[in-house]
């Protein structure tokens, strides 16, 4: 599938909007809800079986998928703001809460994210944020980047180990 030419029209949500998906293990959709799908502006059709990747917005860091999936597959839930891209162009940020449920036998059932939207605060600092990430990824690579967001993360005083979901929860108050 080609990817739609990323304009500067932003779907706002609203507050009590949820946006869900699940995927298998390699982050291929299995299950979109309606808010998702109105969203998104894809059919239901053209969403289920394709990679999440579906979404990925060009101002997107590297860096912050590759911290998601490094955790997500060892269980531990991720706390992440996303821009993501419509089927039009257009775009939506949300904060995603990422997780891997399990079946009774421990073994993997699937991976879900839940999405909400986020403060024009988190907004401001965030599109900042990933914007410098970018730039670094952009002339020195993705190790580069990811020790400026660790640094990031340490400058704000955030030293345990969910640092980088306490960050981002924060910032969303
Ligand atoms: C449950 C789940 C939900 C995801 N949701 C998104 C999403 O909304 N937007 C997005 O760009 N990537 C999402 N991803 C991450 C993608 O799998 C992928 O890592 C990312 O889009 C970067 O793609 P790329 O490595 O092909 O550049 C999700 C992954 C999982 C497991």
């Amino acid at each position: 599938m080609t990817k739609p030419e990323p304009t500067d029209v932003e779907q706002k949500l609203t507050s009590i909007d949820l946006i869900v998906s699940k995927s298998d293990e390699k982050g291929n959709i299995t299950y979109v809800n309606p808010i998702f799908i109105k969203i998104s502006g894809y059919s239901q059709a053209s969403l289920l079986e394709q990679p999440h990747a579906i979404l990925r917005h060009p101002d997107m860091p590297k860096v912050i998928f590759k911290y998601l999936w490094e955790n997500i597959k060892e269980g531990r839930d991720v706390v992440a703001y996303v821009k993501n891209l419509c089927a039009d162009g257009s775009f939506y940020w949300v904060l995603a809460t990422v997780k891997m449920a399990k079946n009774p036998d421990g073994s993997f059932r699937n991976y879900m994210s839940t999405r909400r939207a986020i403060t024009e605060n988190a907004k401001a600092q965030i599109s900042e944020l990933y914007g410098h990430l970018l730039e670094i990824e952009k002339s020195e690579g993705i190790e580069a980047s990811e020790a400026a967001f660790k640094a990031f993360i340490e400058d704000n005083g955030l030293t345990e180990s969910n640092a980088f979901n306490t960050f981002m929860k924060n910032l969303n108050k």
